[in-house]
């Protein structure tokens, strides 16, 4: 049976090796079980500036200013919501990796400027729209560079522990737990973590579509 709900928009946020990515895809897979029709996305995207930002910024081949870097992530994203509208439109739950938080919570951790993270926020609410909920996977970054060092391939500009230390400062700071943004221990075991992320995800489609 086809579960029919009106189009969502869920982005799964948290520090690099939070487990977003494994986490996007496992719920992606239960809430499509449990006939949901569902789609797996991610930032910066496949799209001709997330290919810019991925190829010349985060691999720290060229240099940009903090608050520049950000702008590019939203106008990615303003790529990014053109393609996800129709699905959002079709009544899907789009699941991205990563989403609008992202630029607030480490544009606070990189722009060393008063009031510079609130005007992200602001360009993106403008910009994009508001995500229908937020995941956040909160772990500390120690554990999250151990995972990381288990992981084959690039270290990105981002991934040393104070800088993820003041990423997740700004989750927390611009993102606290209410009916809209659930934090969620990452630290616990996989199958545990996607179980919490999937009922939170079950109570709020039952919220928003009682019938
Ligand atoms: P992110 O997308 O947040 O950067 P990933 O999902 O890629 O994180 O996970 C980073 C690494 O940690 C991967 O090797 C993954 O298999 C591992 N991992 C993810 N979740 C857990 C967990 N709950 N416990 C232990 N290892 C995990
Ligand atoms: P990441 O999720 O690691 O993507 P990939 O696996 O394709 O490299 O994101 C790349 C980095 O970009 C990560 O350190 C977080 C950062 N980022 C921002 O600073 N702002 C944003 O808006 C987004 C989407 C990501």
């Amino acid at each position: 049976m086809v579960r029919q709900v009106t189009g969502k928009i869920i982005a799964m946020e948290g520090i690099d090796g939070s487990g977003k990515s494994t986490q996007t895809r496992l719920v992606a897979h239960t809430l499509s079980s449990y006939g949901y029709k569902v789609n797996v996305t991610s930032e910066p995207t496949d799209g001709p500036t997330g290919t810019e930002v991925r190829e010349r910024y985060l691999s720290g081949k060229e240099k940009i200013d903090p608050m520049g870097l950000q702008r590019k992530f939203t106008e990615d994203r303003m790529w990014h919501m053109a393609q996800c509208a129709p699905l959002v439109s079709a009544g899907n739950i789009v699941l991205t990796d990563r989403y609008y938080p992202s630029s607030v919570a480490y544009g606070y951790a990189s722009i060393n400027e008063n009031g510079a993270a609130d005007r992200i926020l602001e360009m993106n609410v403008k910009a994009v729209p508001r995500p229908d909920m937020i995941c956040v996977f909160d772990i500390s970054p120690e554990l999250a560079i151990k995972r990381l060092e288990g992981r084959n391939g690039k270290v990105e500009i981002f991934e040393k522990r104070s800088t993820l230390e003041k990423v997740r400062e700004g989750y927390r700071v611009y993102f606290p737990p209410d009916c809209n943004t659930v934090w969620i221990d990452a630290t616990r075991r996989i199958d545990e973590i996607t179980g919490i992320a999937v009922s939170a995800i079950m109570k709020m489609l039952r919220k928003d579509d009682p019938h």
